[in-house]
């Protein structure tokens, strides 16, 4: 098939056009390089350094290219950013989608995968794990636009029969992952201790191990990218682990990878830092057959040996 995949560039978009690639699929990446990087690109993709805000370059791929999938990873995802900047962020996010699914209509698109954030749109949860049919409560521009996005892609659904699926990522790490998105923690963390600097955990006063987060290893979210390919229509998945990390429990697990033991220096929570995350993944595991198969020490393991070898030091 003819796969499109926007932010192809980025961390998790590479990491799943090299898996279609090697299932013999022909991808085009459209990335704008933001963020993301020339070097992550596979060789084989064709690529087009295309912004999604430009509807016509947009639509200048779709008239050149047969599309038959868009695996949509290009965003604005940086919760921060998307606090400092609401605009930029339902720039990227909403009419970007929205450009896309236009071209999607119009060149007859037959699927359309979006990637949203379970990490993100659920926001303050009480009770745990999160399943996908439990209130969303979206708290920062970056979940709200993700939030809105899923509305939308239930509109193409109705109005033009365009079939689509949503994976609600969890907290994702792995080989590529930069500092400053969502999640960045693992990279922040590796890089810090990797030049022998302070590795800083945030706090709340009754949490002092840190937050609590669902870390889901980027080879994971990948195959759930691979079964969507033929299932799910019309649904959203949660792509996570199902299990609770504290900051501290992470620094620890990433401290053993490495063989290093610097104190960290404990900080209070920033204004927006989500006290808990855990994802409930039983619908993924029985519609779509996907488990995520790293648990935390092998997938850690896995990434500090690509930062060390890349040598992506500060
Ligand atoms: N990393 C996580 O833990 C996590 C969790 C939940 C959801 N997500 C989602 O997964 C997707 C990929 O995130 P990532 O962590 O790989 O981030 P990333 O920054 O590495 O990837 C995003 C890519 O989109 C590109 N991009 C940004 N704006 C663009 C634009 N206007 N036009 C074209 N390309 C543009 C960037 O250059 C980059 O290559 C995003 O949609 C993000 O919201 C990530």
């Amino acid at each position: 098939m003819n796969i499109l995949i926007t932010g192809g560039a980025g961390f998790i978009g590479s990491n799943v056009a090299d898996a279609f690639l090697a299932e013999g699929h022909r991808v085009i990446i459209v990335d704008n390089l933001s963020t993301g990087k020339r070097e992550n690109l596979p060789p084989e993709a064709i690529f087009y350094e295309v912004d999604i805000r430009d509807a016509d370059q947009l639509e200048a791929v779709f008239k050149r290219e047969s599309i038959d999938i868009i695996d949509h990873h290009a965003a604005q995802m940086s919760v921060p950013a998307s606090v400092a900047d609401p605009v930029y962020d339902a720039n990227v996010n909403v009419i970007g989608l929205l450009n896309l699914m236009q071209c999607a209509v119009k060149y007859g698109v037959k699927k359309v995968i979006f990637i949203s954030s379970g990490g993100a749109i659920y926001g303050e949860s009480e009770t745990f794990p999160i399943t996908e049919d439990m209130p969303v409560q979206p708290v920062s521009p970056y979940a709200i636009t993700k939030y809105v996005s899923e509305h939308y892609l239930r509109f193409y659904w109705h109005q033009y029969n365009l079939p689509y699926t949503i994976l609600r990522y969890a907290n994702v790490y792995g080989p590529r992952q930069i500092p400053h998105g969502e999640a960045g923690v693992v990279a922040i963390f590796i890089e810090a201790l990797l030049a022998n600097k302070t590795p800083k955990i945030f706090t709340f006063p009754d949490m002092p191990e840190g937050m609590i987060r669902d870390y889901v290893f980027v080879g994971d979210v990948v195959q759930a990218n691979l079964r969507v390919l033929q299932h799910g229509d019309g649904e959203a998945y949660n792509i996570g682990t199902g299990i609770q990390t504290t900051t501290l429990t992470l620094l620890k697990t990433i401290q053993n990878a490495i063989g290093t033991g610097i104190t960290p220096v404990f900080s209070e929570a920033r204004a927006g830092d989500l006290r808990c995350s855990q994802l409930d993944i039983t619908k993924a595991a029985q519609h779509l057959g996907w488990q995520p198969e790293y648990d935390l020490k092998t997938g850690i393991q896995k990434t500090v040996n690509y930062y060390r070898k890349e040598e992506h030091l500060p």
